[in-house]
């Protein structure tokens, strides 16, 4: 099976616990203050269900699914919108792997090679456009 298929089951068998995007925040929060400061009048209830979204947009990208979401995404948190400095992107995927880790039943050392060499492309992809 390919990267991208043993990332999309995975994804699958973790998406529809609405647990795991409560402890993905929880997880990502935990690693800076700063990261904290920025949600503190958001709406946690409605971005973790972005956040499902925007995770699945990473996954079918990595399925080679055009990138249109994705620089949505490198907009929406460039500079000039959310400004997210782009050293914060190596701490949510930190997070997103001790999610996974948690609620993917099949998680693995060698699945988390996988998940990172999957998402990487997107991910440099947003970074670059800050
Ligand atoms: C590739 C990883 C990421 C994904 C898939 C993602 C996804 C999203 C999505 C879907 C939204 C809703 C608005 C939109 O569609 O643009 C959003 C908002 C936001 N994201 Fe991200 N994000 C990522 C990384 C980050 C990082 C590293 C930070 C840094 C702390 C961050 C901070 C925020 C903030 C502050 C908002 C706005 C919250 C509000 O409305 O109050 N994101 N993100």
């Amino acid at each position: 099976m390919s990267d991208a298929d043993r990332v999309f089951q995975s994804y699958g068998r973790s998406c529809n616990n609405p647990a795991f995007y409560e402890d993905f925040y929880n997880n990502f929060m935990q690693k800076s203050p700063e990261i904290r400061a920025m949600f503190v009048n958001t709406n946690m209830e409605a971005q973790r269900a972005l956040l499902r979204g925007g995770i699945m947009w990473l996954v079918m990208h990595a399925r080679g699914l055009p990138d249109t979401k994705i620089r949505a995404l490198g907009e929406s948190h460039s500079r000039d919108k959310m400004n997210i400095n782009p050293m914060y992107y190596g701490m949510w995927v930190d997070a997103l792997m001790e999610t996974l880790q948690k609620y993917d039943t099949e998680f693995s050392a060698d699945l988390e090679q996988c998940w990172r060499r999957s998402l990487r492309p997107a991910i440099e992809m947003i970074q670059s456009m800050y």
